[in-house]
């Protein structure tokens, strides 16, 4: 019943306006049938109209020292606030919205809070208040429901005095049953921190679905990214779709405050110390060459990936990074070739017949000498849906190692790579969580 009478109260609303288009229109025939009009779907944006709110499990984002993104999923038109405090009683907790300066966005599928001014290291308690716009019909009469108050959840901020112990997923694909396995093999290593290292996604048209990827799966433990913040790393497959360009109203990017003004494209590069351990998150963008005809033109990587050389270098001379005794770098496809298979990489020089790139020489070319340099000690990577781990080599003086798909044999299984410092090594550790069994362990 509300709805009809919102939908009636809109229409009036417009009753100038729709009347001038009414007018513009030829009139039917009195001999022809009056048209049928489609019961229409009410526009979420006017309110809930009272249906009750579901609101999401918070997923921490976009982790830094000093900030933390927290978003979540949404029924329907709401605004929502984080309370934080350095207590689990939330005494004194002070109160962040949602957006930077100026108007507050509110949304009909997803929420984002960014908690800025945090200290390195630190533990904080926070919970998320949802609040409904019931009626939005008009911003003078809008009216708001009852808010949904989140549990009281935990997060540690990374920085120097951190644990340093990393868990990377990649290829998720969004296939549910491997999903699960992974995210309950992550609860119980209860890492610092995840990185979900690209291809979380298939092909996405619609925001809805990029909130149930990242913000709502369908699996038993929902809530895992409440507790364990998430850097996010883009695989190809997190570039295609309709919708997917917008995907930062999902995925929170980096905190603008890490960027400079010629940097500010690069939203979700990250370099952060976890303890011992340099964390450097890079993209290596769509698996084939931007003149490639698949991309209808839309492709514009090569420029990208070159601004992240630039980027690197410069991240890796910041005196917090380059005094990290083990850096580690975290990108979608690999940097390597597998030198038991045939050699296809991205840059169209060879395409494999299914037109599928293997690894990135490109991205070799202009990264691989700066990690050199810079001493970084090895990058995880994915892609191939196939765990191997590549030993430093001649001309390469990092070691790679590359994450299972979402494939449940034959040989084939998810991984979860585990990394942590024991006896002031790096030790690797990969978890295939499909037949949970350790399938490799080594000290770096
Ligand atoms: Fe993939
Ligand atoms: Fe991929």
């Amino acid at each position: 019943m509300n709805e009809d009478i919102t939908r009636r109260a809109f229409l009036a609303g417009l009753g100038v306006a729709a009347g001038g288009v009414m007018a513009s229109r030829a009139e039917p025939a009195p001999t022809q049938p009056a048209p049928v009009e489609a019961p229409r779907e009410r526009d979420p944006f006017l309110g809930t109209g009272g249906a009750p709110l579901v609101v999401g499990e918070p997923c921490l984002q976009a982790p830094g020292e000093t900030s933390m993104g927290v978003s979540w999923a949404v029924s329907g038109l709401a605004k929502g606030v984080v309370e934080y405090a350095d207590n689990p009683a939330m005494e004194g907790a002070k109160t962040a919205k949602s957006g930077g300066y100026g108007l507050v966005p509110i949304d009909v599928e997803a929420l984002q809070v960014r908690l800025t001014g945090l200290k390195s290291a630190t533990q904080y308690w926070y919970r998320t208040i949802t609040t409904p716009f019931t009626d939005y019909s008009n911003i003078y009469d809008a009216k708001l429901g009852e808010p949904v108050v989140s549990a009281v959840h935990t997060f540690t901020t990374p920085g120097v005095a951190a644990k340093a112990r990393f868990c990377v997923i990649n290829d998720t694909h969004r296939r549910w049953k491997p999903f699960q396995m992974a995210v309950r093999k992550i609860k119980e290593l209860s890492p610092s921190v995840v990185i979900w290292n690209g291809d979380a996604t298939n092909t996405t048209q619609r925001k809805k679905t990029a909130v149930e990827t990242f913000l709502a799966p369908p699996i038993k433990d929902r809530d895992w990214q409440a507790g364990i913040p998430v850097f996010f790393v883009s695989g190809n497959h997190d570039f295609r779709g309709s919708w997917i360009s917008k995907k930062e109203e999902v995925v929170l990017p980096r905190d603008p405050a890490e960027r400079r003004g010629e940097e500010w494209d690069l939203k979700w590069n990250f370099a952060q110390r976890l303890g011992d351990m340099a964390l450097i998150g890079l993209d290596t963008g769509e698996d084939k060459p931007d003149a490639h005809p698949k991309w209808f033109g839309l492709a514009n990587f090569e420029p990208y990936r070159k601004a992240q050389a630039k980027w690197l270098r410069r991240e890796l001379a910041r005196p917090e990074i380059a005094s990290a005794k083990h850096k580690i770098v975290f990108c979608h496809i690999p940097l390597y070739a597998d030198p038991a298979s045939v050699d296809y990489p991205h840059d169209g020089v060879k395409i494999d017949p299914e037109d599928y790139a293997w690894w990135s020489r490109e991205c070799a070319a202009l990264w691989g000498p700066i990690l050199d340099e810079a001493g970084v000690e090895l990058v995880v990577c994915g892609h191939t849906h196939r765990f191997r781990f590549d030993p430093p080599a001649p001309g390469r003086r990092w070691a790679q190692v590359v994450g299972g798909g979402p494939e449940q044999g034959p040989g084939r299984f998810p991984t979860v790579i585990e990394g942590f410092i024991e006896d002031g090594r790096l030790r690797l550790v990969v978890h295939d969580v499909l037949g949970d069994r350790i399938v490799f362990s080594a000290a770096l």
